[in-house]
């Protein structure tokens, strides 16, 4: 338990900082194609209806557990030693909780590392690619360009261990001078290469089919398909709206326990899920899928990792001024990965720190070191199998995605709305410049989210065993 706590520099930085670390890989690499495999247009309809029963909610119940219990200790170990201190709440109930949240905050965080960090490496590795030419040569298909990048380990790890490299370096820093610091380059950038890019989306015109114009590319994405809407399109949208927004990990716990006692917590966890949502819907969706579509129509949208790193690479070498945007694509899913990636490394500094009572720069390098070691075997796979169906890094996706993030978050509304009470509702309108009336906190943190979080839990379960 610390007394000197470190704080955010200013309410921009702590924003941007925040917005960094939810707006990801997940926002322009997963959500695409989740909206693209889940039925275009209808995967929006339970997408929006998550982000309000699910998203919001819990981003507000997390920023309170953060702010409130990070003086007893960073990421999601600490709030829940906070609920024992609590009046009310029995010391056995809380431990419990807080055990497990804790060991599952940690799991996840370094689960999602194992496979999150490598696309790090590639995005890295194909901005490099992208600015000197080096998937230009059209003789060569990009598929095998991809698959041979990904099983040479002198290629992927280069690009991987600078990625990590420089993570461990701005953690190191600390929050103002790394981490805000960052974050206030790198979160306007993504912005503005986003707009650049969108711009030349839609001036693309129709260079293969006259039918294939950018606008149809939108209404793919955008014109529900009511057949597609199904369960399983269900359950892919919540699953998007606990990756995208960074929650049920303890990484925007740790974020929040940097915020002073009076900060507010309902109007920037909002603006938070705000910047995050314009990033995934508006920028996510308008251009991969529409550059892909003017060039492929509707097949070879449907694929995942291959929608960033082969089609694209593909168009990017047909059309004019390719190396530029390509370059401008890749570095800004690298800056979208490596502000997130930031967080999750900074979490698991903090904990290492805070628990342990190891400096920050020798927990920097603890978790660099932790971080190659549970990464390699994933990283090694597709060398080790000559193959590119990268099993392993699917499989570790969907379970985060599915159910431990899940796990996480219904601990936390369940800590929050019925081991707090009002109290969570009294902390949380604390210092707020927005107040959240208590008809929202009885009706949604404390019945519609807990009780959707389960539904989603046990379809998740029940899907994956049938
Ligand atoms: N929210 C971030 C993203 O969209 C980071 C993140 C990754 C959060 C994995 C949870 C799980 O990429």
């Amino acid at each position: 338990m610390s007394e000197k706590r470190e704080n955010w520099g200013s309410k921009l930085g702590m924003i941007l900082a925040m917005a960094g670390n939810a707006i990801g890989l997940g926002n322009f690499w997963r959500f695409p194609y989740q909206a693209a495999k889940n039925g275009g247009g209808a995967f929006m309809i339970p997408y929006f209806g998550a982000l309000i029963l699910l998203g919001i909610p819990l981003m507000l119940v997390e920023w309170n557990l953060g702010r409130e219990g990070g003086k007893y200790g960073h990421g999601t170990l600490g709030p829940m030693v906070y609920l024992q201190a609590r009046e009310g709440v029995k010391p056995k109930s809380a431990a419990v909780l807080g055990a497990l949240a804790g060991a599952l905050a940690f799991a996840v965080t370094v689960l999602v590392n194992s496979y999150y960090n490598h696309i790090i490496g590639w995005t890295l590795g194909y901005a490099w690619m992208s600015a000197t030419g080096g998937y230009m040569d059209k003789a060569v298909e990009t598929g095998d360009i991809f698959v041979k990048y990904i099983q040479s380990p002198g290629r992927f790890i280069v690009f991987w261990v600078i990625a990590l490299g420089f993570l461990g370096f701005a953690v190191m820093r600390g929050i103002q001078a790394g981490i805000e610091a960052w974050a206030k380059f790198m979160m306007p950038t993504i912005y503005i290469f986003g707009i650049l890019l969108i711009i030349r989306t839609l001036t693309l015109g129709a260079p293969v089919n006259p039918d294939w114009t950018p606008i149809a590319g939108l209404n793919y994405i955008w014109t529900p398909r009511w057949d597609a809407l199904n369960w399983t399109a269900a359950l892919a949208a919540a699953g998007q709206i606990f990756f995208t927004l960074s929650i049920g990990m303890g990484i925007i716990p740790n974020y929040a326990s940097y915020l002073k006692p009076e900060d507010d917590i309902v109007l920037s966890g909002v603006a938070t899920v705000s910047l995050n949502e314009l990033a995934e819907v508006i920028l996510g969706g308008t251009i991969a899928i529409p550059i892909a579509y003017t060039f492929l129509g509707e097949k070879g949208l449907k694929s995942g990792v291959g929608l960033s790193f082969i089609a694209l690479p593909n168009i990017f070498r047909q059309m004019a001024g390719g190396q530029i945007f390509g370059t401008f694509w890749f570095l800004l899913l690298f800056f979208a990965g490596f502000t997130s990636a930031i967080a999750m490394y900074n979490y698991i500094v903090a904990l290492i720190e805070e628990e342990l009572g190891i400096k920050k720069t020798t927990a920097s390098i603890m978790v660099f070191a932790l971080y190659i070691i549970l990464g390699l075997p994933v990283g090694l796979e597709a060398g080790l199998t000559k193959t590119a169906d990268l099993a392993v890094l699917s499989e570790l996706d969907n379970w985060v995605g599915s159910y431990l993030l899940v796990i996480l978050g219904l601990i936390e509304v369940i800590a929050c709305g019925w081991l707090m009470k009002d109290k969570a509702l009294e902390t949380m309108n604390k210092g707020s410049y927005w107040k959240v009336p208590k008809w929202f906190f009885t009706l949604f943190i404390q019945v519609l989210t807990p009780v959707a979080t389960i539904i989603l839990l046990f379809f998740s379960t029940k899907d994956y065993i049938s």
